[in-house]
């Protein structure tokens, strides 16, 4: 089972699922259509377990270990977050 993780808490994903569940880890969401940039989120590994970038985040040109949790799906493994 795919698990999201920050420096001090962990979380149970689905795979294929949302990134959304990381609210529950102090990922702040906002339009939740990848407009607003509020869930930008700087992912310290696990980067590769996460779907490819959608148009909504390349267009924001976030660098390229940031990620909008409301627009990436997590697959697989574990993707660690900047968060505490
Ligand atoms: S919540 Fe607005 S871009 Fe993700």
């Amino acid at each position: 089972m795919p698990t999201i993780k920050t420096r001090s808490q962990q979380k149970n994903a689905f795979a294929g699922g949302s990134m959304e569940g990381s609210a529950e880890l102090g990922v702040l969401f906002g339009c939740l259509s990848g407009v607003c940039g509020k869930c930008a989120t700087t992912v310290l590994s696990g980067l590769n377990n996460l779907s490819a970038p959608t148009e909504e985040e390349k267009a924001m040109k976030l660098d390229a270990n940031r990620r909008l949790m409301c627009q990436a799906k997590i697959n697989k493994g574990t993707v660690k977050l900047d968060l505490d």
